[in-house]
């Protein structure tokens, strides 16, 4: 007798991470490689994030708060709701697999547009519900009306990413409000910002005034992109309270560690520092559409930290191999569900001159 495993496994796709650092090292014909594939901030967080780090560090022989009440009072405040509705996660990702457990059952059917974000095609199969996948349109956005043409009864959960990754497309909030109200209330919409500092569209605070009208709203943000902060694992959600007493019962307790409660506490007070990065990475994504209209190549509209490009007729494979031999790492469009593009996350002013130099090579 050998051991066997859930026939479930086999449903789950196998997650493909952008390439390490290290993986980038070893694959390029240079010493000096650099990652453009994960959509990471280049920047890392502010000095007294490190701070708050190391001040935490001695007193890791206890357990974190399980409620991670300083944390969510940050939040909400800085979010202008309440803790109640604050919670936070291992990551946003938790949240999505986390909110499909304690949603779905199997038959139950879970709504999402493609391509989108790589981690929404294992939600299905880990609770057991149904995956509809509905195409982006013609200029990378989602396709609202098709979404709602596929709405049933048993739908519980739609997800629409805002930005999209890997797109970059962003819906004005506006849109976003008319599609819940065409929304069944049993519904979970679950709109996922991990990228909305970044839009330069509506004000951040437009889709958390939503939560008052649609109780079957969940947004989920995360420390990872604008804090600078992914290799620390924090994400919130806000939504009603009976989500986080939901997604807490499939989960365990202490999720977010001792040491990110205290650098997510710290990095959130920096408001002044994160309008420094959005800036920058505004710069930076002018400066990179700019190369590639001079290459000649078509980017999606951006409103995130990177960059989606549609490689024309061009092999997609060769493409990203020139790039990696050349020491930039980046995301080959095919599993991210966009076969002839590619994903670019901005980097620093060195990293997208040596990123364009080696796509004007490559192609
Ligand atoms: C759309 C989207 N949502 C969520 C996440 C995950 O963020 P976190 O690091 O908070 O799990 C990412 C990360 O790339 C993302 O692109």
């Amino acid at each position: 007798m050998t051991v066997t495993f859930a026939e479930k496994l086999a449903r789950i796709p196998s997650y493909e991470p952008g390439a390490s650092l290290d993986d980038a090292r070893e694959r390029a014909e240079t010493a000096d490689a650099i990652k453009l594939a994960s959509n990471e901030s280049p920047l890392g967080p502010h000095p007294e994030v490190v701070e708050a780090i190391a001040a935490a560090a001695p007193g890791i022989n206890r357990y974190p708060d399980p409620e991670a009440r300083l944390l969510r009072t940050r939040i909400a405040e800085r979010c202008e709701t309440e803790p109640g509705r604050v919670a936070v996660a291992n990551g946003s990702c938790e949240f999505l697999l986390a909110g499909a457990l304690a949603l779905c059952e199997p038959g139950d059917e879970i709504l999402y547009a493609w391509p989108s974000f790589s981690i929404y095609p294992y939600m299905a199969p880990l609770s057991g519900a149904r995956e509809v996948r509905v195409p982006l349109d013609d200029a990378w956005e989602h396709d609202l009306d098709a979404m709602l043409a596929e709405i049933t009864a048993a739908t519980q959960i739609a997800v629409i990413c805002n930005p999209n990754n890997p797109t970059g497309t962003y819906l004005p909030v506006e849109r976003i409000g008319s599609f819940l109200e065409q929304v069944p209330k049993r519904t979970t919409v679950i709109l996922d910002e991990a990228y909305v500092e970044f839009q330069a569209v509506d004000d951040p605070g437009a889709s958390v005034d939503l939560l008052a009208d649609f109780p079957n709203l969940v947004l989920l943000r995360t420390f990872s992109k604008i804090y600078g902060l992914a290799g620390l694992r924090v994400g919130y959600a806000l939504g009603s309270p009976q989500f986080r007493a939901a997604v807490d019962a499939v989960r365990q307790p202490f999720s977010v560690n001792a040491i990110a409660q205290s650098a997510a506490c710290e990095a959130i007070r920096h408001q002044d520092d994160v309008e420094t990065r959005i800036e920058r990475n505004l710069v930076e994504r002018l400066f990179v559409e700019e190369g590639l209209a001079e290459l000649g190549l078509e980017s999606a509209d951006s409103q995130a930290n990177f960059a989606w490009v549609s490689l024309g007729e061009r092999d997609e494979g060769e493409v990203v191999a020139s790039l990696t031999k050349a020491g930039v790492a980046v995301r080959p469009g095919t599993p991210l569900g966009g076969p002839g593009n590619l994903r670019v996350t901005y980097g620093t002013r060195a990293e997208n001159e040596r990123f364009l130099a080696a796509l004007a090579e490559a192609i």
